[in-house]
């Protein structure tokens, strides 16, 4: 039962991260800096609970066995959730979870390839030969190495993408 909470709990502390984002950036709009500051505060905090509650899960494992973890995620969204998604909100002409849906796709695609290659480094018992990655900051379209001039998937300008 524990588990069972504690897997509801982690689940919601998620929600609330990133809701408490979008509220920081609503506040933002609306120009009311401490209310957007108390939103990003509290967002961390609900990151801290989220991190800690997944901890007791049991679901951190050595890197090798987190990768492939990553793989798993990403290509069930690909190959099964994703797809399920679309047909049903191309069926319902729901144009923005379309719109959604294309966007996550496409980064999942990239993500599931890159970290394959990180697989295969770490069977050599090398860390992975990265570039400089970029994630379009519209649609989460990932690159490695240089931003495109445009992103394929959304058109933002490559010079709008964050780097990590
Ligand atoms: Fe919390
Ligand atoms: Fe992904
Ligand atoms: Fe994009």
């Amino acid at each position: 039962m524990t588990t069972k909470n504690m897997e509801q709990a982690f689940i919601g502390e998620c929600i609330a991260h990133i809701k408490y984002i979008a509220f920081a950036r609503q506040a933002e709009i609306e120009n009311k800096p401490n209310i957007a500051r108390l939103f990003r505060a509290i967002s961390f905090a609900e990151q801290v609970h989220a991190l800690n509650h997944l901890k007791t899960l049991e679901e951190i494992g050595t890197t090798e066995e987190n990768v492939q973890n990553a793989i798993d995620g990403e290509n069930f969204e690909v190959e099964e959730m994703y797809p399920g998604y679309d047909a049903v909100a191309k069926l319902q002409n729901e144009k923005d979870a379309v719109r959604s849906i294309h966007f996550a796709i496409e980064s999942e695609r990239i993500h599931s390839a890159m970290y394959i290659k990180a697989k295969h480094s770490l069977r050599e018992g090398e860390d992975l030969n990265l570039g400089k990655i970029y994630i379009c900051t519209t649609c989460g379209y990932t690159a490695e190495s240089a931003s495109p001039e445009y992103c394929p998937v959304c058109g933002l300008r490559g010079k709008e993408f964050a780097v990590f």
